[in-house]
């Protein structure tokens, strides 16, 4: 609880925090106007440095201030333009953002480490077919770019890794050969599968929920999902939920499954070092999301193979080492890649070619290569209170990091103008994103979002769906007219009856890995010995070595 609390501080942070900073340089432009800063020249100071980063002057004084070069002054001339953190914050060098004190790290470098990039583009090619160039000149195979080993001598074939500058990056899609039901990809990512006019799409909804499922929120969902509210093709509207393992109850979790929403992973630690997550190691993906998997399918006895999803914690996407392990692992979609608010929101896409925006991630290490996983990206949403007249502001992925929602009606109108954003135009699916716990500091807003789901359902053409939903319909595209027959989406259709077991074993648990806490894991199976943990994750114990 106090950990998602803290999450979305954090995320809130950031949005006010990059307000703060433009309007900041706006005011202080002025007081920058002498050529000197400790004898350095402003012009030598900003030589080959890209006019976006900050940097300090000095690692002295409290490490709030930073500067970038503008080069955008009339007279041609570059510029400092500067920033000050609010009080009590610093200025992360590595982020690039105002942060806590105490989660800043970096306020004795004066700048983000600069890197040599290798020379990719030259008019002529400077090495034998075949390879390509380091920053010294040096030519190696092009295969060894990228591949987190450095080959170079100057180690520059790690440095250009990016979706657009990796040399061996996945190809830009080509609707020859991505097609249905394996493959979807378009130009821009706004197309319509299966090519059907807009006004024959279902507009789909996704509900997904972050985090453990336990007594804090099991209400909530049973609130909403109560059973009664039904898609227009008599079926139980669905969920997914996103689940981390510490504190979650998994007899919850196999009585969610029971009625049909979506159980994926949102890893097993959790760890709250977003770098962990950015730059983790197959390995560590490997032992936090197949290891969960394994967790929720032991303790909430889940044996139908249908945990397929993954979501990055912090949606601190991990590059390609996640998708090669996602793949290796057959987890067939993630929902962790954002999408910056645009005039048209984007389709889910499958990762063999390109993705088709730009990489907004968080640390935006969005993978580069070809990938046969289904990114099912979450659209930014449009927070602006009054679209017609606000000016424009940065999207938000998850609802409660649009940090300017505050009331209900805030809620309310954010809701139908994002829906009205996705129904008039392409019909994408409209994801809605949360933590239970915003949705439950403030009863308005759940009674919002009930009202809501109510107002959908009463039309014809809305149904919310599980992740594995919105692609078994892109699969196999079908028209509004003749989807109350869709198969797919049959299964599970009316659950009733009741959960597995009444009484859950309170199994009070202990595992070395975290010393001194006993965690309660509620299962309808046996107790295991410990507390399931990443390097013991079936609870068994560790195997003697
Ligand atoms: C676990 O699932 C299997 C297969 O669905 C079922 O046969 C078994 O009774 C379940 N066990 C418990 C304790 O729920």
């Amino acid at each position: 609880m106090a950990r998602i609390r803290h999450l979305a501080l954090a995320v809130l942070l950031l949005f006010y925090l990059t307000g703060f900073i433009e309007c900041n340089i706006r005011h202080k432009r002025q007081d920058d106007e002498d050529e000197e800063e400790d004898g350095q020249s402003v012009e030598e100071l900003c030589k080959d440095r890209p006019p976006d980063e900050y940097f300090r002057l000095t690692t002295t004084g409290d490490c709030r201030d930073v500067v970038r070069c503008d080069k955008g002054a009339e007279n041609g001339k570059t510029r400092l333009a500067g920033v000050r953190c609010p009080n009590s914050l610093a200025f992360d060098i590595e982020r690039q953002t105002c942060d806590w004190k105490t989660n800043v790290k970096n306020c004795n470098e004066l700048e983000k480490p600069r890197k040599v990039m290798p020379i990719l583009k030259t008019d002529e090619p400077v090495c034998p077919e075949g390879k390509l160039s380091c920053g010294n000149g040096e030519c190696i195979e092009k295969e060894l770019f990228c591949n987190d080993k450095p080959d170079c001598k100057d180690e520059s074939d790690e440095n250009a890794c990016t979706v657009e500058l990796d040399p061996n990056r996945a190809p830009d899609c080509d609707p020859t050969q991505c097609v249905l039901p394996d493959c979807f990809c378009s130009a821009d990512g706004t197309r319509i599968p299966g090519a059907i006019e807009p006004n024959q799409v279902p507009q789909m909804i996704t509900i997904t929920f972050n985090g453990a499922v336990n007594v804090d929120n099991i209400d909530l969902y049973d609130e909403i999902f109560n059973g009664q509210r039904q898609n227009p093709n008599g079926c139980q509207i669905r969920g997914s939920f996103f689940v981390s393992h510490k504190y979650t109850n998994y007899a919850a979790v196999q009585d969610l499954h029971r009625r049909g929403h979506e159980i994926s992973v949102f890893s097993l630690t959790h760890k709250d070092d977003p770098k962990y997550w950015t730059g983790g190691s197959y390995d560590d993906w490997l032992a936090e999301m197949a290891g969960s998997r394994l967790i929720i399918e032991r303790f909430a006895n889940i044996t139908d193979g249908s945990i397929i999803g993954v979501r990055a914690p912090y949606l601190r996407v991990g590059g390609n080492k996640q998708f090669e392990m996602m793949a290796d692992q057959y987890f067939v979609y993630d929902a962790s890649i954002t999408a910056p608010l645009g005039r048209v929101p984007i389709w889910p896409y499958t990762l063999y070619f390109r993705m088709p925006h730009k990489c907004n991630g968080n640390a935006q290490n969005c993978p580069s290569r070809s990938h046969p996983i289904w990114e099912m990206v979450m659209n930014e949403l449009d927070r602006r209170d009054d679209p017609t007249f606000d000016e424009s502001l940065p999207g938000c992925h998850m609802v409660d990091s649009c940090s300017n929602i505050q009331t209900g009606e805030q809620f309310a109108r954010l809701l139908r103008h994002n829906f009205n954003r996705h129904f008039s135009t392409n019909r994408a699916p409209l994801g809605l994103h949360f933590h239970a716990s915003w949705l439950k500091s403030k009863k308005e807003f759940k009674e919002e979002l009930i009202k809501f789901i109510e107002e959908m359902l009463d039309r014809n053409d809305v149904y919310f769906v599980t992740m594995l939903q919105v692609i078994q319909w892109m699969q196999n595209p079908t028209e509004l007219t003749s989807l109350r027959d869709f198969q797919e989406w049959k299964e599970k259709c009316d659950v009733k009856g009741q959960p597995y077991c009444s009484l859950p074993n309170p199994c009070p648990l202990t595992t070395r890995e975290l010393p001194g806490q006993t965690i309660r894991l509620f299962t309808c199976m046996e107790c295991p010995n410990n507390y399931p943990w990443i390097l013991d994750p079936t609870g068994d114990g560790f195997s003697a070595k």
